[in-house]
C-alpha cells in the first residue's frame, strides 16, 4: 500500500484555490492514501468565533468534503483532511476520511491548541479507527500528539496508520513526539504539516513543515522540508502494524499493565 503525505502553503480564506491546488498536486502522484494539513483549505489564524463560523461547513454535505470526495473517485484513493465542521450551533476543529463511496469516518480534535479553545468546540466523538480495505486507518489532529493517549487509543482500537493532520507552529516537538507514538504503539503514522505564515493577528504565526511518515519501528520513511510544498509517498506494508512484539518475550500491547494505569481513567 501507498500512503502519502501533502505539505502546503493554503492562502488565508481561498477555500476554493487552495482546494483546486490540493487536488492539483495529488494528480500528480499516486498513493493509495493521501493526508492533508488541519484546515487545509481555510488557512488556521481565525480573528474570532464568527469568522471561523463563515468558513465552517457540515459533513458529508458541505463543498469541500463533496469536492474531497469527487478527487477520491478520480484518483481511486482515500483522502484524510482537515476543515472547520458546522454541526448545529457548533464549530469543530474535524478531519474526515473520505473514499470513492463518500465519508468513511469523522474527528473532532479533542485536544484544542492555544486560540483554537476560543473559536472551536472541544471534540465530543471517540477516536475514530476506518477499515478501508487495504489498512485500518485512525485519525488524530495536530496536538494531539502531546497526548500520547489519543495514539494509544486509536492503536488498541486497531489501527494500523494514524494519519495526522497538522498545522505545527510550535518548535519541531511532534516530529519527536511521533516517531515515539508509532514505536510504542507499532503502527505507522503520517504526518501532514504545512508550511507558510500566517499574521492575521498581532501574532505571527510560523507553520514549521518538516512533515513524515513513520514506520512501527520509529524509522523516518519521508521526511519534508521546513517550508516547500510538496507530496511525497511511501511503500508501507500495513500488516507490519499487526504485531507489536519487541522481542520472543516482549509485545507492546499485551505487556501492558493497564491494573496499574487506573489514575489514567479519572484524571
Ligand atoms: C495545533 O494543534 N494546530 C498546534
Amino acid at each position: 500500500m501507498r500512503i502519502g503525505i501533502v505539505q502546503m502553503r493554503p492562502r488565508f480564506g481561498a477555500v476554493q484555490e487552495n482546494t483546486e491546488h490540493v487536488v492539483a498536486m495529488l494528480a500528480q502522484g499516486r498513493s493509495d492514501l493521501w493526508v492533508l494539513p488541519e484546515l487545509f483549505a481555510t488557512g488556521y489564524q481565525f480573528k474570532s468565533k464568527e469568522e471561523v463560523r463563515s468558513f465552517a461547513e457540515p459533513v458529508p454535505a458541505g463543498p469541500t468534503t463533496t469536492r474531497l470526495i469527487d478527487a477520491a473517485r478520480n484518483l481511486d484513493a482515500f483522502i484524510c483532511a482537515g476543515l472547520p465542521e458546522l454541526a448545529g450551533d457548533k464549530v469543530y476543529n474535524s478531519a474526515v476520511l473520505v473514499g470513492p463511496d463518500g465519508v468513511i469516518a469523522r474527528y473532532r480534535k479533542v485536544h484544542l491548541f492555544s486560540h483554537e479553545k476560543e473559536l472551536f468546540s472541544p471534540g465530543d466523538l471517540p477516536f475514530p479507527v476506518a477499515d478501508i480495505g487495504l489498512a485500518k486507518v485512525g485519525m488524530m489532529i495536530c496536538f494531539d500528539h502531546f497526548f500520547p493517549e489519543a495514539a494509544r487509543t486509536l492503536a488498541l482500537s486497531g489501527a494500523q496508520v494514524i494519519a495526522h493532520p497538522a498545522n505545527l507552529v510550535m518548535p519541531v516537538y511532534a516530529q519527536l513526539t511521533m516517531r515515539v507514538r508509532a514505536l510504542e504503539n507499532g503502527v505507522f503514522t503520517a504526518t501532514a504539516n504545512r508550511v507558510g505564515e500566517e499574521a492575521r493577528t498581532e501574532t505571527t504565526l510560523r507553520f514549521t513543515g518538516n512533515s513524515q511518515i513513520i514506520s512501527p519501528g520509529g524509522n523516518i520513511l519521508v521526511s519534508l522540508s521546513p517550508t516547500e510544498e510538496r507530496a511525497a509517498v511511501a511503500e508501507i506494508d500495513p500488516s507490519m502494524a499487526s504485531n507489536k512484539a519487541l522481542n520472543p518475550l516482549n509485545d507492546r500491547f499485551t505487556d501492558r499493565r493497564p491494573e496499574f494505569y487506573q489514575l489514567l481513567e479519572s484524571s
